[in-house]
């Protein structure tokens, strides 16, 4: 599954995101939190390697957490940059760096992004949309916590992931 919203076509760039979120501002504008210790995480798929790590250290592409929306924009920049890859590639190298490498605002997202980013499955995701919806904003992760059937213990593995305020 992606939910990458750019695809190159013919090799040229369609910057849907551009459109979809109104601006181009650089991606260095909003500083990566630290990302958890790299050990925990599975190796990158050999997408990654064979695209990502020609011009730059992995380290360097992977050393904080973005939302799904940034990665996009990264792997759009990195395509006008040079990067040559094919859509399915860059689907494959989108859905690792969104679940190794993602955030997510959890008062906002769609529950697919919520899965995706927080590995958790997509009945619980809707779960936790469908509270949103109901009760409001989740203040902290206590608050998230609370809901029924949610995989607490899935979700604190991942806490420094979900951003309660808004993006
Ligand atoms: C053709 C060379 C090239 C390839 C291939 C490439 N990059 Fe880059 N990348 C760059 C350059 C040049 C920079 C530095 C740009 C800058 O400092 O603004 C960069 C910077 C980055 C950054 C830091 C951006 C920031 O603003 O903090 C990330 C993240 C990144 N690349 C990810 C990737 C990913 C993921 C891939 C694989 C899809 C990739 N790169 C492939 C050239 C490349």
């Amino acid at each position: 599954m992606t939910g990458r919203a750019f695809a190159t076509v013919a090799g040229i760039t369609v910057p849907l995101l551009a459109a979809v979120f109104g601006t181009t501002a650089s991606m260095a504008q909003v500083a990566p939190p630290a990302a958890a210790p790299a050990e925990a995480r599975p190796a990158p798929p050999p997408e990654f390697t064979k695209v990502c790590v020609r011009c730059h250290p992995s380290d360097k592409i992977v050393e904080g957490r973005r939302y799904p929306a940034q990665w996009d924009q990264v792997l759009e920049q990195m395509v006008a940059r040079g990067a040559i890859a094919t859509d399915a590639e860059l689907d494959a190298i989108y859905d690792y760096l969104v679940a190794q490498y993602g955030r997510v605002a959890i008062n906002t997202a769609s529950a697919d992004e919520i899965a995706q980013v927080l590995h958790v499955d997509q009945a619980a995701a809707e779960t936790i949309v469908q509270y949103r919806r109901k009760n409001g904003a989740f203040a902290d992760f206590e608050a998230l916590a609370a809901v029924p059937e949610v995989p607490v213990a899935a979700l604190q593995q991942l806490r420094d992931a979900i951003v309660f305020q808004a993006p």
